[in-house]
């Protein structure tokens, strides 16, 4: 389905080498969208190659998914295929997924164990560091072959706290600068203070939904939207903040309030904050463009999302425990971890529709318009109240100065 809105091609146009119609204009209000970026087949080309292969970080995983040696896991950026592995050295290395031989897919499962990858083509085989081991019929091979020169391919990599970075600009910032300051106290936390958990597990869900549309997440909708916070008598307390960087990532902290046990829940344990840390309400840090991770009660929860078209989001919800977590601590964990959070959570699951009829409804013309906290239209704000919409701002205005679009009125 494609918008039939045609905008204004005289006023605002990409730097890329976008052809398609969105955004025609721009709006000169800081709180209008227009709604043809997120239906628009051809922008998302100018996406990849402005975004997702350009000067950002990307989060493409955690070190506790892959904690042996020969564990692995793989991750699309945009179309390119990424085998994230941990080597006989302990070393996290990211590659390009693909032989160096003809560039076959090397790695097709999501994760796994391995003591090397073979390709099964021609059935090169590469050690987890990526060096290329073996590759039958070599004598044969072209007079320059070397065999050092067809190791694995490696991505640009960085960690904070276990999280796996990875970017494919050239002039990407160093992730420390990238993150800034308003970010890593936010992220510790979230991270049980060091970063040192234990995968529980996942849920997989492909929403039919721009990857913009996903990432607008707002405080305003929660006791609006989610029917089990109203039945809890939930309303996420009063206190708490959003602050936001000009790179567009959002940090999020507010009070939860221990629900009263009013009977919605044959056992209210399932929704109690066990945990001793100083973080007892929720954290959401929203990294640009596509990464969301929060600490809610006892939930650790990092969100992997792929975005695979304009009109596809998958989201991989990775769960964890602390490392030093005692078995009943773990076990509070997987319970309220399946049951609170993700696509099938009691307290967010009405989320996954949104997604989808944002997506729908975004197909009309005109704007999608945020007015929660709005004060200023013609200045984007950097610190809004935790229950505001305004914190997706700072991220729109960072996606419209790295996508080349003017707003209407600017030379
Ligand atoms: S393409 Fe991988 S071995 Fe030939
Ligand atoms: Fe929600």
């Amino acid at each position: 389905m494609t918008s039939q809105y045609i905008g204004n091609p005289a006023i605002g146009s990409p730097t890329g080498n976008y052809t398609g119609k969105a955004p025609a204009v721009w709006p000169a209000k800081v709180n209008q969208i227009p709604k043809e970026v997120f239906g628009d087949k051809s922008l998302f080309e100018d996406e990849l190659k402005n975004i997702f292969y350009g000067d950002c970080w990307h989060v493409v995983g955690h070190f506790a998914e892959i904690p042996n040696a020969g564990d692995f896991k793989t991750f699309d950026l945009g179309r390119v295929p990424l085998l994230i592995a941990r080597g006989k050295d302990n070393q996290v290395r990211v590659f390009y997924n693909t032989c160096t031989h003809r560039g076959n897919q090397l790695e097709v499962a999501t994760s796994g164990n391995r003591k090397e990858f073979e390709c099964p083509y021609h059935r090169w085989l590469f050690s987890l560091d990526g060096a290329l081991a073996a590759c039958p019929g070599s004598k044969e091979f072209a007079p320059d072959f070397k065999q050092e020169n067809f190791g694995l391919m490696e991505v640009k990599s960085a960690q904070f706290m276990g999280i796996i970075f990875v970017t494919m600009g050239k002039n990407t910032p160093p992730l420390t600068e990238w993150l800034g300051d308003v970010v890593p106290p936010t992220l510790s936390t979230l991270l049980g203070g060091d970063g040192r958990l234990k995968l529980l597990g996942y849920q997989k869900v492909r929403y039919d939904s721009n990857w913009k549309g996903y990432n607008d997440n707002d405080g305003y909708h929660a006791p609006m939207l989610h029917t089990a916070f109203r039945l809890l008598n939930w309303q996420g307390g009063t206190t708490g903040f959003q602050r936001m960087t000009k790179n567009g990532h959002v940090v999020f902290e507010a009070e939860l309030k221990a629900i009263q046990n009013n009977g919605f829940v044959n056992d209210p344990s399932l929704v109690e904050f066990k945990g001793s840390d100083p973080a007892k309400g929720s954290r959401i840090v929203q990294l640009f463009p596509a990464t969301v991770m929060v600490k809610h009660l006892d939930i650790i929860n990092l969100r992997f999302a792929m975005a695979r078209s304009h009109d596809v989001t998958e989201v991989h919800y990775a769960y964890f425990a602390h490392e030093d977590d005692d078995e009943a601590m773990v076990q509070h964990r997987i319970r309220q971890s399946s049951n609170l959070l993700g696509p099938c959570g009691m307290i967010s699951m009405e989320d996954a529709a949104i997604f989808q009829r944002i997506h729908i409804g975004n197909q009309t013309p005109g704007f999608a318009e945020f007015q929660k906290g709005v004060t200023s239209l013609s200045e984007v704000p950097m610190d809004v109240k935790q229950n505001d919409e305004t914190g997706n701002l700072p991220r729109w205005e960072h996606y419209r100065k790295v996508m080349g679009f003017k707003r209407e009125g600017e030379k």
